[in-house]
């Protein structure tokens, strides 16, 4: 689903990412862990095609995103780092304008955004202005609105940072409900306890250079668990 060759982003002299292959199988649930600043974010964003690189390549779904970034985009549910609404429309308005963006057939349209509203227990609160959300309620709504044309991938900066547990249980059901139906799921965290439980298939990144992407099955054999691979191989 996803191919990366030799991919590299320099920001003036320092290498952010550092020349990484990657190769993310269809239907993987993918955790992309390291520490703050190895690269996580700059090769999501590159990805997406929000950022070129300064060399290498990747495809999603055969698509090199440097050539065809807008095709890319119609494949993905993208949560970026820093989260963007439109503060005046209400949460509601919010996902009717993304189903209408993915074309969501009219008639699955109000079941889709009702059902979503409920997983995040945002129905009550469907009303208000996104502008007037908590941090948390902001990062759900934007949650819902990724997922709501069913993409056949999903790319997650940091999704569980800031949800409640009730939240993060939650969505991390309906992630392993859409990976089971043939989604694949790429997202960083810092929460390894999360992760090895989650995942299908982990990779970290330290200083811009992958350490290891394995099974989380081998990853586990090898090193006992997730975060003693972590510390192993980022300290
Ligand atoms: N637009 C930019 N301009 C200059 N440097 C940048 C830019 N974006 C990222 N960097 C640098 O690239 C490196 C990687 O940053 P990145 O945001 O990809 O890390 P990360 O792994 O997502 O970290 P975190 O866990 O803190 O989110 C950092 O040294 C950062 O300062
Ligand atoms: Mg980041």
């Amino acid at each position: 689903m996803i191919k990366i060759k030799n991919l590299t982003r320099s920001f003036n002299s320092h290498v952010a990412v550092d020349s990484i292959s990657l190769d993310i199988p269809k239907g993987a649930m993918y955790g992309f862990l390291g520490p703050n600043g190895a690269g996580k974010t700059t090769t999501l964003r590159m990805l997406m095609g929000l950022l070129n690189p300064t060399s290498g390549s990747a495809t999603v779904d055969g698509i090199d995103v440097t050539a065809d970034p807008v095709a890319v985009r119609a494949r993905v549910g993208y949560l970026p780092d820093e989260i963007f609404l439109y503060d005046y429309l209400t949460g509601y308005q919010f996902l009717e304008f993304l189903a209408d963006v993915h074309n969501v057939p009219a008639e699955e349209k109000s079941a889709r955004i009702g059902s979503l509203l409920e997983l995040f227990g945002m129905t009550g609160v469907a009303g208000d202005y996104t502008a007037n959300y908590s941090f948390g309620m902001k990062k759900k709504i934007a949650l819902a609105g990724i997922v709501i044309h069913s993409p056949p991938l999903l790319i997650l900066d940091e999704p569980f940072n800031g949800l409640d547990p009730q939240a993060s249980r939650d969505f991390r059901v309906l992630l392993e409900q859409m990976v089971k139906s043939g989604t694949t799921v790429i997202f960083s965290s810092h929460v390894l306890e999360v992760v090895e439980k989650l995942v299908t298939h982990a990779g970290i990144i330290s200083k811009g250079k992958i350490c290891v992407s394995a099974t989380i099955d081998s990853l586990i054999a090898s090193y006992g668990s997730l975060e003693k691979a972590f510390f192993t191989l980022t300290t």
